[in-house]
């Protein structure tokens, strides 16, 4: 994508009102303004909201804003010009129930308020194969998820790494929390029911190289603080 073609998108995103853009200063260390606030003053009804972290284009949001018109979903990611793709979509489509959040996750808890989501989807997330503590499901992450994941919320992990499936079953494990369901290799299984067909961009490119693709579901129910697995950070 040529520098012209972000501007562009990046000028149209301001356009967008499905999409909230935070500067740092909004985010860092103070609440954004909607945090506790996205039913009464983005969707407009008392629907349980689901989360996307790492969105990327908004495939999986969209998807399943379609599959599931009762509940909301918010698709978080830092990359604009990614962003603009599903936002322009459910612009032009009139979508009610999908927003998207322009940020960091590590900002992520002033964005959301206790109790105020009741799912996160994280899909095909950077394993990190040498910086544990940037994985998405790093127990510094999900103790920035606990305080707005509903009680009995779920987690879902879809990724083409062994890698980052694996340690998120360590983590879940040394943790106490339940894992509701877990495969390596949902495809290959057949597993793979609607929800989990959805194919985001990234899985399409991982699909194509023949990679198997991993799902699990576990929820945060051990509310204590969540520490690492002994052997953390080594390659699986
Ligand atoms: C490998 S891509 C996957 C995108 C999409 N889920 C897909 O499957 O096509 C990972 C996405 O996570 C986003 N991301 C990674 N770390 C992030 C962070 N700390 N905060 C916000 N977004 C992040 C990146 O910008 C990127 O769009």
């Amino acid at each position: 994508m040529s520098g012209k073609d972000k501007l562009r998108k990046f000028r149209e995103n301001e356009s967008f009102s499905c999409l909230l853009q935070p500067s740092t200063e909004d985010v860092l260390n103070k609440d954004y303004y909607i945090k506790g606030e996205w039913n009464s003053e983005m969707f407009h009804n008392d629907n349980p909201i689901v989360v996307e972290l790492g969105c990327g284009k908004g495939e999986y949001t969209i998807a399943l804003s379609q599959m599931f018109p009762d509940k909301n979903f918010i698709g978080v990611d830092i990359k604009g010009a990614r962003l603009w793709k599903g936002a322009k979509f459910a612009t032009e489509h009139n979508l009610p129930n999908v927003a998207f959040l322009r940020t960091r996750i590590e900002f992520i808890q002033s964005a959301f308020a206790s109790d105020e989501i009741s799912e996160i989807w994280i899909t095909f997330a950077d394993p990190q194969p040498k910086r544990a503590k940037k994985r998405l499901t790093h127990p510094l992450f999900l103790n920035r998820y606990k305080n707005f994941l509903a009680h009995d919320g779920i987690i879902h992990l879809k990724t083409d790494s062994q890698l980052l499936h694996n340690y998120t079953l360590e983590v879940a494990k040394c943790n106490h929390l339940t894992v509701i369901e877990h495969n390596n290799d949902i495809y290959g299984s057949g597993s793979a029911n609607d929800l989990l067909s959805i194919k985001t961009f990234y899985e399409a490119q991982f699909l194509a190289q023949g990679l198997p693709i991993t799902y699990m579901a576990f929820k945060l129910d051990n509310k204590e603080e969540f520490v690492e697995p002994p052997s953390a950070g080594i390659s699986v």
